[in-house]
């Protein structure tokens, strides 16, 4: 039963004390971020992974390219396993390095040595692996526009992956207009842009994020319409037009920090994962906090990891034969450890 899971979950945890730490990711299901050690957005897990150098065994709840991130800032001592290998990200996988590589020629052709790749932490570790050896680096939706700025100090033009939405959308708040956007079609080896190739200053991948997308211009316009006092905040996954009509956008974290901190009485609908948004309507119980969709929005491969996933990677432990091990190749992970560290130096 459940109830018996849980409680031989809380054993577990008992016994290998600080042997194990269980980062879990705001959009985990409650029977599973329940136990987490630590709960948080990406750019604060990859910062919670780095400093804990104690813990033999890392189980990562969340989706496989953090599990990865957790690796390559982890000692060589520390093993991290994700509880369900079918915990991937549809974002993540919209960009292969092979097609990154082809599109890096080809827009060098075009472009010459003018740009600096950065890629989204929602990515392979060879992605991140490319950006650290082009003097590139990794961000996340926390640090977008801290990062986007560092890039453009560097070079003229930014290649940035694989989240179309969070590039547009991070790159017009620092005033890059949209006709300064060029998108990358990694299927049909593209440049989709209309203007003068001289004039772009982002080149957008052609990925996105399955889950954000559903948020429509449809479900903001229902929402006014029923709600005349509503505050409507996003993720800024979100596409361009249902950023530009919500009230407030920004990750994970500062959705939370928001509602948190709103006067009680305030209603928010919120584009972002269902998880987070049930936790915190039943958190926030002076304020009424909903889906900006109906339909919710569930992350399907976050949702992967559930308690007896969890028991299940906790018990292989115990029995000394641990499953589901996430290890990059050694060549790979010194790469991506100098993109990623170029971000969290920041
Ligand atoms: P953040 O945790 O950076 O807000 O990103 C959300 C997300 O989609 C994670 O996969
Ligand atoms: Fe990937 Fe989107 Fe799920 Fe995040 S919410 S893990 S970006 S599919």
């Amino acid at each position: 039963s459940e109830k018996q899971m849980e409680n031989r979950v809380r054993e577990i945890k008992r016994e290998l004390g600080t042997r194990l730490f269980m980062p879990g990711h705001y959009y985990q299901k409650d029977e599973v971020i329940q136990f987490a050690d630590d709960t948080g957005d990406s750019l604060q897990l990859a910062k919670t992974a780095a400093a804990n150098k104690e813990a033999e065994y890392i189980v990562f709840c969340g989706v496989h390219f953090m599990a990865e991130t957790a690796d390559i800032l982890s000692e060589d001592h520390q093993t991290v396993l994700l509880p369900d290998l079918r915990a991937g990200c549809s974002m993540a996988d919209m960009a292969d390095i092979n097609q990154v590589e082809t599109a890096w020629e080809v827009l060098q052709q075009k472009l010459g040595d003018t740009m600096i790749p950065l890629t989204y932490v929602n990515s392979t570790a060879a992605i991140k692996a490319f950006c650290g050896e082009h003097e590139g680096a990794t961000l996340t939706s926390s640090n977008a526009s801290d990062m986007l700025q560092w890039a453009f100090a560097q070079k003229e033009r930014i290649l940035f992956l694989p989240d179309q939405h969070l590039g547009r959308n991070t790159a017009y708040d620092l005033g890059i207009p949209l006709e300064k956007m060029a998108v990358w079609d990694p299927i049909n080896n593209k440049l989709e842009y209309e203007g003068n190739l001289e004039d772009i200053r982002m080149i957008l991948w052609k990925g996105h994020c399955s889950v954000h997308e559903k948020f429509t211009m449809e479900n903001v316009d229902n929402v006014r319409r029923e709600h005349q006092d509503v505050n409507i905040i996003v993720h800024p996954e979100c596409t361009f037009d249902v950023v530009q009509a919500a009230d407030d956008a920004g990750s994970t974290n500062k959705i939370i920090k928001t509602i948190q901190s709103a006067p009680s009485e305030t209603k928010w609908a919120v584009g972002t994962e269902m998880n987070l948004v049930n936790r915190l309507a039943q958190e926030e119980t002076d304020k009424t906090v909903f889906s900006l969709n109906p339909n919710m929005c569930p992350c399907l491969t976050m949702n992967r990891i559930d308690l007896p996933h969890l028991l299940w990677s906790l018990e292989s432990i115990i029995e000394g034969k641990p499953h589901h091990i996430i290890e990059v190749e050694e060549k790979t992970k010194r790469k991506a450890l100098s993109a990623l560290e170029r971000m969290l130096q920041r």
